[in-house]
């Protein structure tokens, strides 16, 4: 059933107060169909948990959340399983049901918030594995025909928290399920450096996935807030990527700057060491500010605008490029 004036506080995690002009739900692709036919014209957002997504005004237009639910098992041999999953499902409920299920390849990404459909969206990714990883193909209502396609690996052109459908197919398509390959004997991946010192401190020597998965809920748990008490949407901007004379400038004042090696030879930066250093850590402007213990996440601590925190962000990347002349981008979508 659509409602109006309906306040999308609730469906974001930054906690931003905006109205859509229409909202509704749907648990079935028939009901998903059924609602684009009484769109009217009306710009569409889609909605899954709405945990990496800025408001900043109302919505004049027609919102639809994304509660696709089922995870069924579709194929299996020797040493794998075939799952497929509802788009709708809360992403760390999913994982969830993995790790007690004993399926292995998503245990290092417990706890990230939002939904199993916008996984793939921006290749989501934590602690040394993206879902590129695990993932084997996707199904999506293309809105304009109302067909369904189906996106295997290669068709998603997966990249650093990149996909096709945040490129050149944004907005044309809605996700309905994902169906992932996960392994019976595992290959753990603990070399991440905090996740080996969590092992430790928990007496682990040979983890099972968990043990991966609970010492990621604790790294995680430790820095990063959580929206259901602090209004926010994880990392806010991506690390960047940049060629190595970049780096080597930085490295002239700041011998120790982490950095990671990426794809063609450039180097990944960590935005939150550049926003740290720069010294907005912590910084608290009466409702929202930048997080006390993770310099890349922005947070609403009550009842802030989406504005300001998009005025914080802009004002933050100018600084970082007048500092370290890199220039940060938004992973947030705003809207
Ligand atoms: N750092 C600081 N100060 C800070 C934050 C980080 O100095 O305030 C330094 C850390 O000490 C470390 C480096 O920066 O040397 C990287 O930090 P961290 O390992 O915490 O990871 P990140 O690069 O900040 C990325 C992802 C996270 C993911 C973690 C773990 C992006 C944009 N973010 O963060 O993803 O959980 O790695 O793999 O790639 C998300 O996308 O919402 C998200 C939380």
């Amino acid at each position: 059933m659509i409602q109006e004036n309906f306040n999308l506080r609730p469906y974001n995690t930054f906690g931003i107060e905006v109205f859509a002009k229409r909202f509704s739900a749907f648990a079935s692709v028939a009901e998903l169909k059924d609602l684009l036919d009484q769109r009217n014209n009306d710009p569409l957002l889609f909605l899954g948990g709405g945990s990496n997504i800025l408001f900043t005004e109302n919505f004049d237009g027609l919102v639809l959340r994304n509660e696709l639910k089922g995870i069924e098992q579709i194929d299996e041999n020797d040493s794998h399983v075939i799952i497929k999953s509802g788009a709708g499902e809360v992403w760390h409920d999913f994982v969830l049901f993995c790790v007690e299920n004993n399926f292995g390849g998503v245990e290092n990404l417990s706890l990230i918030p939002g939904s199993v459909g916008a996984s793939p969206m921006q290749n989501i990714g934590a602690y040394g594995v993206e879902i590129k990883n695990v993932f084997v193909s996707l199904e999506a209502l293309h809105i304009e025909s109302g067909k369904i396609h189906s996106f295997d690996n290669l068709a998603c052109e997966f990249g650093y928290r990149e996909s096709v459908f945040k490129r050149k197919l944004k907005n044309q398509y809605v996700i309905t399920s994902v169906t992932f390959k996960l392994t019976k004997q595992h290959t753990i991946n603990s070399s991440y450096g905090a996740i080996e010192t969590e092992l430790e401190q928990m007496g682990i020597t040979s983890p099972t996935i968990k043990n991966i998965s609970d010492a990621v809920i604790a790294i995680r748990s430790s820095k990063l807030p959580n929206p259901a008490e602090i209004g926010n949407a994880g990392s806010f901007f991506k690390n960047p990527v940049v060629e190595v004379g970049v780096l080597k400038k930085i490295q002239e004042k700041h011998e120790n700057i982490p950095n990671y090696p990426a794809p063609n030879g450039k180097v990944k930066l960590a935005a939150g060491w550049l926003i740290d250093q720069a010294g907005w850590k912590g910084k608290t402007f009466d409702t929202f500010g930048v997080h006390k213990l993770q310099a890349l996440v922005l947070v609403n601590y009550s009842t802030a605008e989406g504005l300001d925190i998009y005025d914080l962000s802009t004002k933050i990347i100018a600084d970082i490029k007048q500092k370290f002349g890199v220039e940060l981008e938004r992973e947030v979508n705003v809207h």
